[in-house]
């Protein structure tokens, strides 16, 4: 009797003869039980993570410039004229103005803005606001992305947790990542502290991969299940950025600018980003 050969499912995107590395057993393996894995294109090269390091570095610089001229009595567009000439004067370009038709150089999100806000003149922050940052910059060609939380002077005692929480969040989604976790290991554990400090995760928007683009693959859920979503391996770049509210997760899109994410109940809002490198060992914050 003729053995039939049981035939080898090698695919991971097309992998050539070459022998196998570590790495490609393992995505191989998990791509034969059914899981989402990594594109090759989205496993950066040596070059490529000294680029985006090097734009993370200038993002981090042009956070620490806002961090240092905000105050109660500035307008959300003064934010925007000091990242925009920052970020310029210092060789990069901000990746929001002109993306999609975003009308500014940076997303500025008070109280119960959940993100995307958009800067305006007749802004003027007020003792007790919090508002979200977020800056991106292409730096040569590469891309970092990283949002803060500012309270303007002093805030209620419940707008200061949501903000504490909203950090814990992602520094909770940070440790909760490996190597060759999935992506939903790290949304499990968001949600879960979230929910036990008694606040939602906004579901409509998430993080993503970044780079070589403002938004790659994978999409970074800062809820679900355990073992959900993409395989994460060394190499690859992404963000997590938890969108926490104080009260339901439910969000509405103003229609008037077609940008400015809000809370539908119109409770305060908080998020924290960084950009990410998976490495051996776990995730390395580019944007420090
Ligand atoms: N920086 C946001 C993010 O974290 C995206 C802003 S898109 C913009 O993904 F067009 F509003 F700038
Ligand atoms: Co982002
Ligand atoms: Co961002």
């Amino acid at each position: 009797m003729i053995q039939k050969k049981k035939k080898i499912k090698r695919n991971w995107h097309t992998l050539q003869g070459q022998p196998l590395t570590e790495m490609d057993k393992i995505i191989l393996d998990w791509q034969n039980k059914g899981k989402l894995v990594p594109k090759r294109e989205l496993i950066k090269s040596k070059e490529q993570i000294e680029g985006i390091k090097r734009a993370g570095v200038l993002n981090t610089a042009v956070l620490d410039e806002v961090q240092r001229i905000i105050a109660p009595g500035i307008s959300t567009e003064e934010i925007n004229t000091v990242v925009h000439e920052f970020t310029v004067s210092h060789g990069g370009i901000p990746a929001p103005l002109n993306y999609e038709g975003f009308p500014k150089s940076v997303c500025t999100s008070l109280n119960e803005v959940v993100c995307h806000g958009i800067p305006d003149p007749d802004e003027i922050l007020e003792e007790g606001d919090i508002i979200n940052v977020d800056c991106t910059t292409i730096l040569d060609g590469f891309f970092a992305d990283a949002s803060r939380m500012f309270v303007i002077g002093k805030t209620t005692p419940q707008k200061q947790k949501l903000v504490d929480v909203a950090k814990e969040c992602l520094e909770i989604g940070m440790k909760a990542a490996h190597p060759y976790c999935f992506v939903g290991d790290i949304g499990y554990e968001i949600a879960k502290h979230a929910h036990k400090n008694g606040f939602s995760v906004v579901r409509d928007l998430c993080g993503h991969g970044v780079g070589l683009e403002f938004h790659e693959e994978p999409d970074v859920l800062h809820y679900g299940k355990k073992g959900s979503g993409m395989l994460l391996v060394p190499g690859m770049v992404f963000t997590i950025e938890p969108m926490i509210n104080m009260g339901d997760w439910h969000v509405f899109i103003d229609e008037d600018d077609g940008w400015t994410v809000v809370s539908e109940d119109e409770l305060p809002s908080a998020q924290w980003e960084h950009t990410f490198l998976m490495t051996e060992s776990g995730l390395e914050i580019l944007t420090y």
